[in-house]
């Protein structure tokens, strides 16, 4: 079968019968991409607006990535960490060094540094905290996303996230975002952790209150509580700085990292953090047979490079500002919230009502998601200004 001779239609039947229907995937088939453009197998070319959910806040195929990948596949691609290899510990080194922690634990997925975070957070709380074996609490927050393990499914306040897939973890307790009494109110001393999304993003980006993240860390200080900030999305430049939490001048004691760490071309993830927390882990407790190999460590060199010459960071935030400042002049957009390059667009819902707004993008050329409501906009941060005037003038065009 040669996939260039196949129409769009063949694709998705083949998808339709072969593939568990785990999703719902926009009928475009995807073939090549470069920067912040997407090509189909049809030959249509499309403005992403998309950005992989922020794993390709490089763009497509960046040059620098695809040459460390390249280089690492003449090398060597698979060590497992019975052996050491010669990107491990640099890579440790420069992601620390970038995100002013002390510790990097390596995995693949974001749902799998998160599982790890919470892994980490109890056997913290058992070993040096000092909470009663089996009863540590880690604290969630309503309308969280953090992925799809049992485990993080059980702290899922999505119905249809944990429809099925019981019984559930237990040890989590939910309290609404940006709520500092709540959070308060549900502390114990048996309480390991509170972890938050520093900024929502399946949610609908969501900025919390100004103030809260520096709250829940004074709670944090004064409980022996820790704070696990979960940048899989938000982190990396998407929101404007390495770290979302920047924003607000403090510091988590961990952090998940995941989607661009891998510079759109593998899956790479992390809980980097505090010494002495990540210290609990001890040789045999964890692992995982791809976490840290050296393709995944090559590429993620690069992408801390990129990001340590500050230049994506500062993209988000001026192209940020100016995205924001246009999608807010749009007529039929009732809301933007966000930072950086990243706007959850809130739609009149009347003005919407019963259109297929995608559907409507993607035929003027743009790829952008929809999620009850709101468009989510999240284009690479190699996106240009020229870039973001047509996607806008595309989503002004289809709400017109
Ligand atoms: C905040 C957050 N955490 C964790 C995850 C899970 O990452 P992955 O899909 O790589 O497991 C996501 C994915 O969207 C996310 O947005």
């Amino acid at each position: 079968m040669t996939v260039d001779t196949m129409s769009a239609r063949d694709h998705m039947a083949l998808a339709e019968r072969w593939a568990a229907h785990d999703s719902v995937p926009f009928p475009v088939v995807l073939s090549h991409g470069e920067g912040a453009w997407i090509h189909d197998t049809e030959g249509r070319r499309y403005l992403d607006f998309h950005g992989g959910y922020s794993a390709t806040n490089f763009g497509h195929r960046h040059p620098a990535l695809v040459a460390a990948a390249k280089a690492q596949l003449d090398r060597l691609t698979l060590s497992t960490r019975a052996f050491h290899h010669d990107h491990f510990g640099p890579f440790c080194q420069e992601l620390a060094e970038l995100t002013g922690t002390e510790k990097v634990l390596l995995s693949n997925s974001g749902g799998e540094a998160v599982d790890t975070a919470v892994k980490i957070a109890r056997k913290w709380a058992y070993r040096v905290k000092g909470v009663p074996d089996g009863a540590a609490e880690v604290i969630v927050a309503g309308a969280n996303f953090h992925g799809r393990t049992t485990t993080i499914v059980s702290f899922s306040t999505n119905a249809s996230h944990r429809a099925g897939f019981g019984p559930f973890t237990p040890g989590f307790k939910v309290v609404p975002y940006g709520d500092i009494d709540a959070l308060r109110a549900a502390i114990t001393d048996n309480t390991a952790a509170i972890l938050l999304e520093s900024i929502q993003g399946e949610a609908g980006i969501i900025v919390p209150p100004k103030g809260y993240l520096a709250e829940v860390r004074d709670l944090c200080d004064d409980t022996n509580t820790l704070l696990v900030a979960d940048e899989v999305q938000c982190g990396l430049a998407r929101a404007g700085t390495t770290l979302a939490m920047d924003h607000e001048g403090i510091k988590a004691d961990l952090y998940t990292l995941g989607k661009s760490l891998g510079g759109g071309l593998v899956p790479v993830s992390a809980v980097v953090g505090r010494a002495d927390v990540l210290g609990v882990i001890t040789p045999g407790d964890h692992g995982s047979t791809f976490g840290g190999n050296p393709l995944a460590c090559a590429v993620g060199r690069e992408a801390v490079r990129l990001l340590a010459t500050g230049e994506f960071q500062e993209r988000s935030r001026e192209l940020g500002a100016y995205l924001h400042s246009r999608l807010n002049e749009l007529d039929g957009v009732t809301e933007v919230r966000g930072r950086g390059l990243w706007a959850g667009v809130q739609l009149d819902e009347e003005r919407v009502a019963g259109r297929r707004v995608t559907e409507a993008l993607a035929e003027r050329g743009l790829l952008c998601k929809e999620a009850r409501g709101h468009l989510r906009v999240a284009p690479p941060l190699v996106v240009t200004r020229a870039e973001i005037d047509l996607g806008v003038s595309i989503i002004a065009d289809v709400l017109s």
